[in-house]
């Protein structure tokens, strides 16, 4: 063979022989620069053409380049079969199981009390009573002086409270409620509302104390309303809310919006009368304080107490839960823990 000739074939062998031994993309990268750079083997051979007798140069030319492209289609080719390999491990190493069930969404739900609180609500709404509402933070006056409780009487220190700012405290009850919807209304008769909500008072808190707590009271007054109805309305309800064989007893009591005032029982939940642990023997559960709404607060509220007369309750909405749900320890309504809330 001249010693000036160019073993193309054999190049092209060896290029092919790298390529192939290449696994990897940086290892192919490096065989096609050495093979296809600027000062590669092929470039070096195709400068080399220059130096063959001018008869030989167009063939070996011709073949030069063409062992050119066969060794760039060859770099391509093991480009993208190194890159489907890489492609397919990668695939088959973060496959994902697709037969796994979801991470479902957590859904929450209404809180135990306010389960209580809407039961109430209804029931006194299809008894025809409408909801009223009134801020959490009361002044003085419509907490207690608008309801006959004036400064020194010995009921505020039974519901000492927060004191906010000068006349502005956390109210005690819901009892306030009741003036702010009779000035609301005042002289549209009737007036029928419920006012649920959240009350406070300077209570130590433990298992059975809360400086926060819920009540809903509620509030009739009309032309010729008597104590009948009352025992009616707490009677219909305490069926609606126990069941229809539930009955009540109303025990004097005294509070100074009212006059007379009650305490309303209802049979035991659990004993049914006969007497439990529950009831502590009794066979009566207390559920609320009532009476025949005070002149003097019918006054306040913008009546005329010669013309007009109401009853009125007062009912623990936390007591209710804890006896619906079996619930022993009042703070676990306040400490939010999910272990508890998901129970109900
Ligand atoms: N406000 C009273 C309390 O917190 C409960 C109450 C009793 C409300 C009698 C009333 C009622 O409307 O007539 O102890």
């Amino acid at each position: 063979m001249d010693p000036l000739a160019i073993d193309w074939a054999a190049l092209k062998d060896q290029a092919e022989s790298e390529l192939q031994a290449a696994s990897s993309l940086q290892g192919v990268e490096e065989a096609r620069v050495r093979w296809l750079g600027r000062s590669g083997r092929i470039a070096l051979a195709l400068r080399d053409v220059g130096r063959l007798p001018a008869a030989e140069r167009p063939a070996a030319g011709a073949q030069g380049n063409e062992v050119r492209a066969e060794v760039e289609a060859l770099v391509s080719e093991r480009l993208s079969r190194l890159e489907a390999e890489a492609l397919h491990a990668r695939l088959a190493a973060e496959t994902i199981d697709i037969t796994l069930p979801g991470q479902r969404p957590q859904v929450g739900h209404a809180h135990p009390l306010h389960q209580v609180w809407r039961d109430l609500v209804r029931i006194f709404g299809e008894l025809g009573f409408a909801v009223a509402d009134g801020p959490e933070v009361e002044t003085d006056w419509l907490n207690f002086g608008a309801l006959n409780i004036p400064e020194g009487h010995p009921t505020r220190d039974a519901q000492d409270s927060f004191y906010v700012a000068d006349g502005q405290l956390l109210r005690t009850q819901t009892s306030p409620v009741q003036i702010r919807a009779m000035q609301a209304l005042a002289p549209a008769l009737p007036v029928r509302v419920v006012a649920p909500g959240r009350v406070y008072r300077r209570d130590t808190t433990d298992a059975t104390h809360s400086a926060v707590f819920h009540q809903i009271e509620g509030l009739l007054v009309d032309r010729g309303i008597a104590m009948s109805h009352m025992k009616g309305v707490i009677a219909e309800f305490a069926r609606r809310l126990y069941g229809p064989e539930t009955k009540i007893r109303v025990r004097p009591s005294y509070f100074p919006f009212t006059e007379p005032s009650g305490e309303v029982d209802v049979t035991c939940v659990f004993c049914h009368g006969a007497g439990c642990r529950i009831c502590k023997g009794t066979g009566w559960i207390e559920i609320m304080g009532c009476g025949m709404v005070h002149p003097v607060v019918l006054k306040n509220g913008g009546y005329d107490p010669e013309e007009v007369s109401g009853f009125a309750w007062g009912m623990g909405i936390d007591r209710v839960a804890q006896l619906r749900y079996g619930i022993d320890d009042l703070r676990h309504f306040l400490q939010n823990d999910l272990r508890f809330l998901e129970q109900f």
